[in-house]
């Protein structure tokens, strides 16, 4: 079914590393044509877009558009769990496999479109009995099992608002989540397994919630059989809830407006952000998108191997797909366990069409070598994708050369938690352009995305700038929970008028997209998202430091790791136990992604006169970078001991 075996010359003619490539191609001039017919009148363009799903009632107006504050299709009713789940029932679909489950240990279950109906159906309706109420919080603290994506579309049948909390995060992380959204209901695991170890999901839950009193019931799936305490009148079985219930709920029509999702996400303070999304205007988009990027067939095997905990978990291993009627594989454990191989393993294993994942794990890959995957038939794979971080040109051509055997396009696709859906990236399903390793190529149809500079004015090609988006677009965030001033200050400060992204990026003199990484005080380790302020408010709440810097330093598979410079208090001396102390303190205060690579503990942090933590001098250090300009430097000598200390510990750990 390779459509795409002109991938190769494309890629060859590109000319690795942003060579010209004239417009003499067909599929550009063909995207081009099609981008720019969408952004003569988005409204007409997107209204298209809308008549793909289906609604109970058709909207009263496309757009109300009150800057910056979007409403798209109001009026409108639609519901997520009848797009992703009954229409497909009156088709052939619903003997079709939505599901293929494997989990860590192997075991397999598999879920067809009508068997995933009635478990939604099973749970929404007890959801119901306990009193949810549409628009009531649910907060869902899950590994990835199905009941994850069954609880999500359960709450969206009901008009429930969900917020999925990833899995790895620490009890405190989690009881801040659930207080932000006062979720009535929590739904957990007694545990989960992450590398043959158990996890102790019921038990961080538990912790949690003596901090998180909204919480009026906690509904737990028996994942591992682990004894767990279960308090009387609050905590009940899943299986046991829905053991006796047959029936099934209509999905309720939902106001297009009506938030779908509540998903937390790091910014430049220590406090996460709610980030809103809509439910028509969301899905309207990411009904689209995955069709431009995916180039989704009805024999699709679709793999994304994100958590179902971030955004891309949410709109492109549940929502979009779904949406699509295709077979989504969904894995519950480490990438690499109990071999190199088991993702490898799993590809061949159901026959994957379709698969997507992240850059850390592709340079992870890369290091065990090809030989892993050349164990393995990937024949089937026809489109590869990568997304969360910027791609390496070695990681790109790794990927395209030992996984997808020089034969499939990578859909390098570049997205945030806040735009809901891709945005940037090849779009197959639209016309294949030729691809440019490292580059996310092009913005999708609707998308008006331009670099500026400082003063918010189109770089020129080839010149470093920040990434904005200058109209609204339906998958858009609404706002933050419970804070619409910040969500202006945020995003819409920056460059009056205009979505700031917080990303760099170059366009180059072909018009092509190079995404540079985060411009803010924002870190992506492995892919995750963590703010340096968060990351600082968890290191001072150790009683043993006084003050803490956080910087994320180069790191060859991680894209970037976490790096605390710390000043202790008084009677506290710097020392091994204190170091271990330190880094496990990280992890339960936020969750093990939190855990730094290196810690230093010095007297004095570089601060600017006016007080502010110089972070770049700290990063030229450890990254040794040269330092730059220090003028607005206050003290000379922090410098000179941060430096001496990095000294100390590269001659310890055998550095030149
Ligand atoms: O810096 C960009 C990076 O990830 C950020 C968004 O992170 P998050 O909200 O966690 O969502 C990640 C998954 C959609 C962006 O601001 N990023 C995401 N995709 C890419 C990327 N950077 C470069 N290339 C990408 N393809």
């Amino acid at each position: 079914m390779c459509t795409h075996n002109v991938t190769k010359r494309l890629v060859k003619e590109a000319k690795i590393n942003s060579l010209p490539v004239e417009l003499k191609y067909w599929p550009i001039r063909r995207y081009m044509d099609i981008y720019k017919k969408s952004l003569d009148d988005i409204e007409e363009f997107w209204e298209q877009e809308a008549r793909k799903l289906e609604w109970f009632r058709t909207w009263d107006k496309i757009l109300e558009w009150d800057p910056p504050f979007a409403k798209w299709f109001p009026g409108g009713l639609i519901n997520a769990s009848y797009l992703c789940v009954d229409r497909h029932l009156k088709t052939w679909r619903r003997n079709k496999v939505a599901i293929y489950w494997e989990g860590e240990n192997s075991e397999e279950r598999t879920l067809s479109y009508s068997q995933l109906h009635r478990e939604v159906n099973r749970l929404a309706v007890a959801l119901r009995k306990l009193g949810v109420k549409d628009g009531d919080r649910i907060a869902l603290y899950l590994p990835m099992i199905p009941e994850l994506p069954v609880a999500m579309l359960a709450s969206a049948r009901i008009g429930a608002i969900h917020t999925v909390i990833f899995s790895g995060f620490s009890s405190m992380a989690l009881a801040d989540r659930i207080n932000d959204t006062e979720a009535k209901v929590l739904i957990t695991a007694d545990g989960g397994y992450r590398r043959g170890k158990a996890i102790k999901l019921k038990e961080i839950a538990d912790l949690a919630l003596e901090n998180a009193p909204s919480v009026e019931k906690v509904i737990v799936v028996k994942r591992r059989g682990q004894e767990v305490k279960m308090k009387e009148d609050r905590d009940i079985w899943y299986h046991e809830l829905v053991k006796n219930i047959q029936g099934s709920i209509d999905p309720m029509p939902i106001e297009s407006t009506h938030p779908l999702y509540i998903l937390y996400t790091s910014g430049t303070t220590g406090k996460p952000k709610g980030i809103v999304h809509s439910t028509g205007g969301y899905l309207v988009f990411i009904n689209s998108m995955y069709q431009w990027v995916f180039d989704i067939r009805e024999d699709s095997v679709y793999w994304c191997t994100a958590d179902v905990g971030w955004v891309t978990g949410h709109s492109s291993i549940v929502y979009a797909p779904l949406m699509h009627g295709a077979s989504i594989v969904v894995y519950e454990g480490a990438p690499d366990y109990p071999k190199p191989d088991r993702w490898w393993e799993i590809i061949e294993k159901y026959k994957v069409t379709i698969f997507y994942t992240s850059p850390t794990a592709i340079r992870m890959f890369m290091k065990y070598g090809e030989e892993w995957p050349k164990k393995h038939d990937l024949s089937s794979l026809t489109i590869l994708g990568s997304v969360g971080e910027p791609i390496n040109p070695e990681a790109w051509l790794w990927y395209f050369k030992h996984i997808g055997g020089e034969r499939c396009p990578i859909v390098d696709t570049w997205w945030q938690t806040e735009t809901g859906g891709v945005m940037i990236s090849p779009a197959p399903g639209i016309g294949l352009v030729p691809l440019k390793p490292g580059s996310a190529t092009f913005p999708l149809p609707g998308i008006d995305a331009e670099v500026v500079d400082d003063n918010g004015k189109p770089t020129p090609p080839g010149v470093r700038g920040y990434l904005v988006i200058k109209k609204p677009w339906p998958a858009m965030l609404m706002t933050l929970y419970k804070d619409p001033e910040r969500y202006k200050q945020t995003y819409w400060s920056r460059f009056p008028g205009v979505y700031y992204t917080g990303d760099y990026c170059i366009k180059d003199e072909d018009g092509y997209f190079w995404l540079l990484g985060r411009a803010d005080e924002v870190l992506k380790v492995a892919g995750h998202r963590m703010g340096t302020m968060e990351l600082e408010s968890a290191a001072i709440s150790h009683p043993a430091v006084a003050e803490a810097a956080v910087i994320g330093k180069p790191h060859e598979i991680k894209g970037e790791s976490i790096v605390i410079f710390a000043i202790l208090k008084q009677d506290h001396v710097p020392s091994e136990g204190l170091h271990e102390e330190l880094r496990e303190h990280m992890r339960k205060t936020i969750g093990p992604i939190a855990m730094p690579d290196e810690i230093y503990f010095v007297s004095k942090l570089p601060k600017t006169r006016s007080g502010k933590i110089m972070r770049r001098v700290l990063k030229a250090v450890v990254s040794d970078a040269p330092i730059g300009d220090v003028t607005t430097l206050e003290d000379e000598a922090s410098v000179e001991e941060v430096k001496q200390v990095y000294e100390e510990f590269k001659k310890i750990i055998g550095h030149t």
